[in-house]
């Protein structure tokens, strides 16, 4: 499977140089017209007016370290144009607020019509003399203070100093020489408006980093960090730290400095007008305590007037809570006091002066659903279920309000099912797909992401970021994979970007099945009888591992840090906590069969176990151990949604060497619990030419002892491998796999039974398996699925072919989503609600052997919610000409509650849906699957012709023939 279909948009930057998903205005080598900026020896003057905004300046200085990061000789930032020489000059500033851009305006040397006046956008472009004695420069201009902001980081980017230099050790990339191209680029304004995020939940990790980096506080040192980083990420919006913080009474320097360097101040959704909730008056009741609680808001209004600040109204109960006194009426009271405040304070509503959002969080969507009035200036921010689903978008009424809308999302939470703290769950296709739906049903007002503790979310912040910077780029459902080259490209060079794309493409297919701290629900998810599915996902996790190593092993040792943070030490760390859950169920499946292994099993477990310790330790030493504590959560041993007070692993069985009365050689097969013998000897499942998965027999030891075998097929065209060998325990080999194949040219025809007989070479019962054979062929011209076993499972990207709708309507494939490969979507989302007729359809030819008077059909899409509740996500289904069934799969539910399936589908990555199918009849099959409404999004689809067996994820794909 190609994973890397050649992208569209990213590729170009791969080549020249690196700012994700924009144009390039540098080059590293010499060509005409090019002026060269800096070099081994050499750096630019970066002239900034003295009159334009101090963050300009702050971060021209950061720019001008830049360059020394990568060529060895740091820029130097000036105010004045005179004196520089024969330096490379850059001159930046910001339209209307720097005099010597506005004098480059107006004699007519810089045009910057395309960005004045709008938002954070700016130009870059070679002007010739532009000042008495330069003789050519580089210029920068933005369109307003961030604009410019963003020009210089973006030469920072291009010239090889990654966003995450600091926060994830992304090592500057060395150059010899740098040249700006004699070439105009013009960005922005940006897809969002406001772009941010939320460090929340950040106890114990962040919280006890910060403790021993920055004396216990939150402060103005640690929020200059966090702001540059956002800065470099081309992101505003920030909402601070809460859970035992007060942002701006931790540190007075806080607020003047987000002022100062540009970043747009907000609260959480539950902490109105620039306070915090450590700030509370108490009791925190409009009814009983109004006064006191209008007068902590205007407070809260005085005392942020004087940066910009987006400022979150209502109100909800105490620490994050309901309240039970308020009601929609008093909310809208609330916020109508809230707006005289800002009037008064800093004189207007205006979204444009005093941004306002409101969260539709949890309860509150029950007062919004009954009507509540929200006052027009104030976005509404629609929220996702905290597990990355989102809930709600604007409908068509909701358009055209002047505060607009926007998406509150979670990369971590602290909350139903379970807390997920601990290291990167997030799947980035699935972001794409939700927020893609975002960005085209215009909740573009404010994006805003809760990362916990920020460190070990690197990718995903970038992620959702670089969407909400220009989503232009992100516009097709394979834009993902692409984006992530470019990614791993920048961070850690183009030799590795394949194979990084690959490594985290997989990983979020492995981790989207179920978050860490929910592996220990019982009965284990994956199955330990059928379809060898618990051992098939820890080898997947295992060869991820592998691969990953490889590619760490291949990077200089810099760069190796950064890799093992963002990349590795996930895939690391989740293979471990994945071959405890996992080793200790298959440990408890061999103990019943009393299969000595288990004791090697219980072993392996402590030892992953312990290992856990030993990767956490390594992330802690990392650079002297700059980021000891980030790893301090605890993800082992959950019971409830909060964390436990320590690890604990998951209890593991041993039994006794003695033999049990069949003897020491036990054998078993897939399909079967049995222990035989002892247990009556199963029969093996019925194999035929197109059985997807390895059929194989079970040999080991089950005491003490020693003992040799022999297995003889009853057939010529059956191969057993191996035939014989040696059973011992303790030492040696206890546990053999013998893997059956048949020669299907001299098999007989059709359904015939064979059999296997196992026997221990001195004493002990032969044991005898039957085999049954499927000797059965599809016709040589046919193209599609095959049935095996009374089972076609589909990958859904695997279709056979496709058809377009109406309104341009088409089905896209999502690659790398879901739990098991890819997905398909609903594209573009702008077409709208479509009939079954004018649906766009995905086709998949299946060929059955089976007859079934009553096939059903299981499709798996992911945990989505309606997010037009007036227009349900939808599907139907047809079999061949059968009138097609329509599927409206969300349960239906009220805003700020869940449908009732949500935490089943939440917590397995998936929702399920089955319908029958009607009769089957051997032969070929067409399966038509249309996709009604955009959003409508498949993983996978199984047919069960009466075969399927359970299991977590389904059987493996079926086989293809001619396709
Ligand atoms: C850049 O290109 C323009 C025309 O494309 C030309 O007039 C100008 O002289 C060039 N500038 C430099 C510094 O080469
Ligand atoms: C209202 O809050 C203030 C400040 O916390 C508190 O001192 C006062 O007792 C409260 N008033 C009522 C009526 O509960
Ligand atoms: C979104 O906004 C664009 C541009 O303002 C508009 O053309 C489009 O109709 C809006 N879409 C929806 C779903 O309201
Ligand atoms: C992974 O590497 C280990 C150590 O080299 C090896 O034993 C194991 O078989 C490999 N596993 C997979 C699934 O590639």
């Amino acid at each position: 499977m190609e994973l890397f279909v050649v992208l569209t948009s990213f590729l170009a930057l791969a080549i020249g140089t690196l700012a994700i998903g924009q144009p390039a205005s540098l080059t590293f080598s010499e060509t005409a017209g090019v002026l060269k900026l800096g070099g081994t020896g050499s750096s630019p003057t970066i002239v900034i007016d003295a009159k334009d905004w101090a963050g300009v300046t702050r971060t021209a200085n950061d720019l001008a370290n830049d360059f020394g990061l990568v060529t060895g000789t740091k820029g130097k930032v000036s105010s004045s144009t005179s004196g520089l020489g024969d330096v490379p000059v850059v001159i930046a500033g910001t339209v209307g607020n720097s005099p010597l851009i506005d004098s480059l305006i107006s004699a007519g040397k810089f045009d910057v019509s395309a960005i004045k006046g709008k938002w954070e956008s700016f130009m870059s472009q070679l002007v010739s003399n532009p000042i008495d004695g330069i003789t050519s420069a580089l210029v920068l201009a933005g369109s307003d203070k961030r604009g410019t902001i963003y020009a210089l980081y973006d030469i920072s980017e291009q010239i090889g100093v990654s966003p995450w230099y600091w926060w994830a050790d992304v090592p500057p990339k060395k150059k010899t020489a740098i040249y700006a191209l004699n070439s105009t680029k013009t960005q922005g304004p940006p897809s969002v408006k406001y772009r941010g995020i939320f460090i929340n939940d950040e106890q114990p990790a962040l919280t006890n980093w910060v403790s021993s980096n920055y004396g216990g506080k939150y402060d103005s040192r640690f929020h200059a960090k966090v702001f540059e980083l956002l800065l470099r990420l081309r992101a505003n919006y920030f909402w601070p730290a809460m859970w035992n913080s007060k942002f701006y009474v931790d540190d007075s320097k806080d607020g003047p400095l987000a002022g100062e360097m540009g970043i747009v101040m907000g609260t959480s959704h539950t902490e109105p007008m620039a306070r915090a909730d450590k700030e509370k008056v108490k009791p925190w009741d409009w009814k009983s305590n109004q006064s006191n609680l209008k007068k902590y808001m205007q407070e809260g209004a005085t005392r942020a007037k004087n940066w910009e600040t987006l400022w979150t109204m209502g109100m909800r109960g105490d620490g994050d809570t309901g309240s039970p006194t308020l009601d929609a009426t008093q909310l809208v009271d609330v916020m109508n006091y809230q707006q005289s405040v800002l009037k008064s304070t800093i004189g207007t509503v205006d979204p444009s002066k005093a941004p306002q959002m409101w969260c539709v969080y949890k309860e509150v969507g029950g007062y919004y659903q009954k009507g509540m009035k929200v006052p027009e200036e104030i976005t509404i921010l629609w929220s996702d279920d905290n597990s990355g689903n989102v809930q709600r978008l604007p409908i068509a009424v909701e358009t055209s309000r002047v505060g607009n809308s926007g998406v509150y999302y979670h990369f971590d939470y602290v909350g139903d099912p379970r807390n997920y703290k601990w290291i990167n769950t997030i799947q980035l296709s699935k972001t794409w797909q939700q927020m893609h739906l975002a960005h085209q049903k215009n909740a573009t007002q404010i994006w805003i992401v809760n990362v916990g503790d920020l460190k070990p979310l690197e990718i995903p912040i970038s992620h959702f970021l670089d969407m909400a910077y220009d989503m232009s780029k992100f516009m097709t459902a394979d834009s993902t994979d692409p984006w992530l080259k470019a990614w791993a490209t920048r961070e850690f060079g183009s030799e590795v970007a394949t194979g990084t794309v690959e490594a985290m493409a997989t990983y979020g297919k492995l981790i989207v099945r179920r978050k860490y701290e929910l592996l220990n629900l019982t009965p284990f998810l994956y199955s330990t009888t059928n379809y060898d599915e618990a051992a098939n996902v820890l080898g997947e996790w295992e060869s991820l591992q592998n691969k990953t190593q490889t590619l760490y092993d291949a990077l200089d040792a810099d760069t190796q840090v950064a890799f093992f943070e963002m990349v590795l030490h996930p895939i690391m760390a989740g293979r471990i906590v994945q071959q405890v859950y996992i080793n200790a169920a298959r440990n408890k499946a061999y103990a019943a069969q009393k299969r000595m292994s288990a004791n090697k099993l219980a072993d392996d477990v402590k030892a992953a176990y312990a290992q856990d310790a030993v990767i956490q330790k390594r992330y802690h030493s990392l650079l002297n151990g700059k980021w000891n504590h980030m790893m301090d959560q605890i993800h082992f041993g959950y019971n409830n949604w909060q964390d436990p007070a320590s690890n604990s692993m998951p209890s593991v069985s041993t039994i006794g060497t003695t033999a049990p009365s069949g003897g020491i050689l036990g054998i078993s097969v897939q399909g079967s619990t049995a222990s035989t013998p002892g247990d009556a000897a199963p029969a093996l499942l019925a194999l035929d030419p197109y059985t997807p998965e390895n059929r194989s027999i079970e040999l080991y030891a089950r005491g003490s002892g020693t003992v040799d075998y022999t297995i003889t097929p009853s057939a010529p065209y059956i191969t057993v491998t191996p035939s014989t060998g040696t059973l011992s325990y303790p030492s040696g080999t206890s546990d053999i796999r013998a893997l059956i194949s048949v020669d299907w040219s001299s098999a007989p025809n059709g359904s015939s039974t064979a059999s296997i007989s196992i026997k221990p070479k001195t004493g002990g019962t032969e044991t005898k398996l039957s085999l049954p054979l499927n000797n059965v062929h599809v016709p040589g011209d046919y193209k599609g699925y095959v049935e095996s076993n009374g089972a076609v499972a589909i990958e859904t990207s695997h279709y056979t072919s496709l058809v377009s709708g109406g309104s341009s309507s088409r089905v896209e494939v999502i690659p790398n989503y879901g739990r098991t490969d890819s997905g398909i979507t609903f594209m573009p989302v702008t077409a709208g609600t479509q009939t079954v007729s004018s649906a766009p359809k995905a086709m998949y030819s299946f060929y059955a052997f089976s007859s079934v008077s009553s096939a059903k059909v299981s499709v798996y899409m992911p945990p989505s919610f309606n997010v037009d509740p007036g227009n349900p996500f939808k599907y139907a289904i047809a079999l061949d000409d059968a009138t097609p069934t329509t599927v409206a799969p969300v349960p239906s539910s009220t805003l700020g509650a869940m449908p009732s399936d949500w935490k089943d589908s939440v917590q397995n990555g998936a929702r399920i849906s089955t319908t029958t199918l009607g009769k089957v009849e051997p032969g070929a099959h067409k399966l038509t699957v249309s996709l009604l409404e955009p959003g409508t999004t498949i993983h996978r689809i199984l047919v069960d012709l009466g075969g399927v067996k359970s299991s977590y994820l389904g059987p493996p794909e079926s086989s293809k023939v001619g396709m």
